[in-house]
Order: structure tokens, then sequence, then C-alpha cells
């Protein structure tokens, strides 16, 4: 079953038949499965998708103690902000491929390239000023910096050609814009970026930066780009502990996403019309985690304001840390830790994302982009 359809999605291909073939070669040589040869996929972002490089790095931002990991096959941390998987991880397994490794991973070498790499760094923004105060995180451009050093390396174990076909069929998460409010524009009363800006004069600004890192993403060969807008950011359980009186969401956090996430629609299909293909994809993740906040019992949750994993009103204050209250069944909590979804919740993000309507999904879900893509390889060998 796996190996059929292992065979099955390689015959989809737009890789060149000696491409299949050295792949073919790499894969018995080193004992793969035919699910190995998936296409690739690469994640740029912030800790709602970061694998683990931030453990290689000196800085707070981090989530490498326990109980993150608790549910995870290996009941280990791995410095996902995660009970378990978190969204790049189911979709992953959608494409029928391992997880990425984290781009500074040791482990992340020779054929396991070819699977893709995970950039994210937790903290980080789409402005160089967001997460300063994380001190040594890997910013937005440093990971695109990283994606153009990783070509070179796969162009040095498959050839230049291939190298770049690989990307060009890949499948491209990038996930930023909530940390430019949380850890800048509302990070303190009064921050730099709140004297300077209006918040939709702020909005604004974000956007434009927003579409030329896109465009860089583009420059270096994505041709398929799945863009998630900001979750929720006024009720997850550090703004309902810091900002709300009865529980309700904080308004000025709710404005913001509210502001950002249609403009950031907006920006995609702009970028689109200029390229003149849909090759940025919007998820609305705002609308798919308020239907869970809003409705929690229709998901199975029994609470979408109280955080799994830390201590205070709402476990939203401070870090999720052994000494915190911990939740027994993580399944029945949307949010894991004050900031961050559980396993359950990302999954239930994923199965959005992958066959949403367009209410959720803008211009068409993950599903249709990839079977449209899967026509074109075929149309193509
Ligand atoms: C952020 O830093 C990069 C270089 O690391 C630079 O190219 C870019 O222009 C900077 N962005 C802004 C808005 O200053
Ligand atoms: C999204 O994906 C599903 C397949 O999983 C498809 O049946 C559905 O029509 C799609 N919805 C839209 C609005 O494109």
């Amino acid at each position: 079953m796996q190996l059929s359809m292992g065979l099955r999605s390689m015959g989809y291909r737009w890789w060149s038949c000696s491409v299949v073939i050295s792949l073919v070669v790499m894969a018995v040589a080193s004992g793969m499965t035919g699910a190995d040869a998936a296409r690739a996929f690469f994640v740029f972002g912030d800790s709602l998708v970061d694998n683990g490089n931030n453990n290689y790095l000196a800085t707070t931002a981090r989530a490498d103690t326990p109980p993150y990991g608790i549910d995870y096959p290996t009941r280990r941390p791995t410095g996902r902000f995660s009970n378990g998987y978190n969204i790049p991880d189911f979709i992953s397994q959608e494409l029928g491929a391992e997880s990425t490794l984290p781009y500074l991973s040791p482990e992340l070498t020779g054929e396991r390239l070819l699977v893709g790499a995970n950039f994210a760094s937790a903290g980080i923004g789409i402005l160089n000023d967001t997460g300063i105060q994380f001190v040594n995180i890997i910013r937005i451009f440093r990971q695109l910096e990283y994606f153009r050093e990783y070509q070179q390396r796969v162009s040095a174990l498959i050839g230049e050609v291939e190298a770049r076909r690989l990307v060009s069929g890949s499948l491209v998460l990038i996930t930023l814009g909530g940390n430019d409010f949380v850890n800048n524009y509302y990070l303190v009363p009064f921050s730099a970026r709140s004297r300077q800006f209006a918040l939709p004069d702020y909005v604004k600004y974000l956007i434009s930066e927003y579409k030329k890192i896109l465009r860089r993403l583009y420059d270096l060969g994505a041709r398929r780009v799945l863009v998630t807008g900001t979750g929720p950011l006024g009720c997850v359980p550090a703004e309902l502990a810091m900002r709300s009186r009865n529980g309700e969401c904080s308004a000025e956090l709710q404005r913001a996403a509210s502001l950002f996430n249609p403009q950031l629609v907006q920006m995609l299909s702009q970028l689109n019309g200029e390229i003149g293909s849909n090759v940025f994809i919007g998820a609305n993740t705002q609308r798919m985690s308020n239907d869970f906040i809003s409705n929690p019992t229709a998901f199975g949750f029994i609470t979408s304001k109280v955080a799994c994993c830390g201590q205070g009103p709402y476990n939203g204050l401070g870090l999720c840390t052994v000494a915190s209250n911990l939740c027994p069944n993580r399944d029945v909590y949307a949010f894991w830790d004050p900031f961050h979804p559980t396993q359950r919740a990302n999954g239930l993000i994923v199965q959005q994302i992958m066959s949403g309507t367009t209410e959720y999904m803008y211009p068409m879900n993950l599903s249709t982009a990839l079977a449209l893509d899967r026509a074109l390889a075929s149309s193509l060998n």
C-alpha cells in the first residue's frame, strides 16, 4: 500500500526521468521507502511553526523542557511549542512525508535534505525589531538566506537543475505577524512602534514589508506558498490573564488581527495578479480559531479560555514549565500554553487548511491546490 502510493505519486512528478531514477537509486541505496519521495516542504516563520531551531541558539524563546512534547511520539520536548505535533507536522502527514527537520539540526544532511527543511524561529516577526528581547533568534531575512544556502547544499547533492525543480515543485508554509503585535507594538505601553504609528498605519506598514518578504521567497524559487494569517490574538489565555476583566477577549488585539488578516489576503491577491498565477494561498487562521473559541464544545473542547499548561488566571501568566499546572487530558483544551494551540487544535486547523471553503481559504483550499499541481505535473511528464 505504502509502496504503491509512493510509486503513484512519483508518476505525477514534474521531475525528469533521470531525477526519479537517481532518487530511486538513492532511496534504495539508503533503504528509504517510496513514501520518502513526497513533495519537498519548507517552513518559515515563528513559534507556531518552529520545529526546534531555537534549541540550537542562545535565546530565551524555547520549548525544550518538559512538559513540552508530552504527547509527542517520543514523549519528550522537541522545541515545538505544542504538547505534540504542530501545524507543519500535520501538513507533512498530508504530503505523505516525514516531518521536516530544523535547518540548524546536525541530522539534516545527505538525502534527508530532499524532504525539505524548517527554517522557523520562535519570537520573530515581519519586522527586524520584533522579538529583540529574545536576543539570538533567526529573523526572517536570515531564514531566507539559509534557504539560499540550503539550495546550494542540495545542488551539490543532486545537481543545480534538479535542485531547482525540487524547490519549484515544493510546498512552502510561512507564518508571520502575531509577534509584530504581541512582541513589538503591544509589548509595553508606549512602545516605540506604537508611538510611531497608529494601529491602522502600523498594519499597512507590516503588510508592505510582508509583501517584500514573499517576493523574495518567490525570487528564491518558491511556486506554491501557503501563508497563514495571525490567530485570534486577543483571545489567547495570556491576553485574557493580562487584559481581561471577565474573560472577554482583548478588544484592542482582536482589532489588530481583524485589520491585519483581510489586508493580508488583499496583498496576496495583488501579488498573485502581478505574478500572473495563484502562487500564494491565504489561510484565515483567525477565523478557524474563532470557530472553536466561540463554540469550544462543538469541537470537543471543554474550554478555549484556560491554557492546559501555565499558572495564574486562565493559566495565562508566565511560561509553561515543570512547575506549572498541567491538565490531565490535553485533547479537551484548545490552548496548550498561554499563546499556542494544543496538538489537537493544530490538527483541526490543518483540516480546515486542507478542505475548508473559500471563506477560510483564499483562493482555494490546499487539497485543491495540491491536486492542481499534480495535474500540471503529469501533463508536463
Ligand atoms: C531587515 O534586515 C534586512 C537585512 O538583514 C534588510 O535587508 C531589510 O531591509 C530590513 N528591513 C527593514 C524594514 O529595515
Ligand atoms: C476543498 O477541498 C475539498 C476536498 O477535500 C473539496 O471537496 C472542496 O470542494 C473544496 N472546497 C472548496 C470551496 O474549494
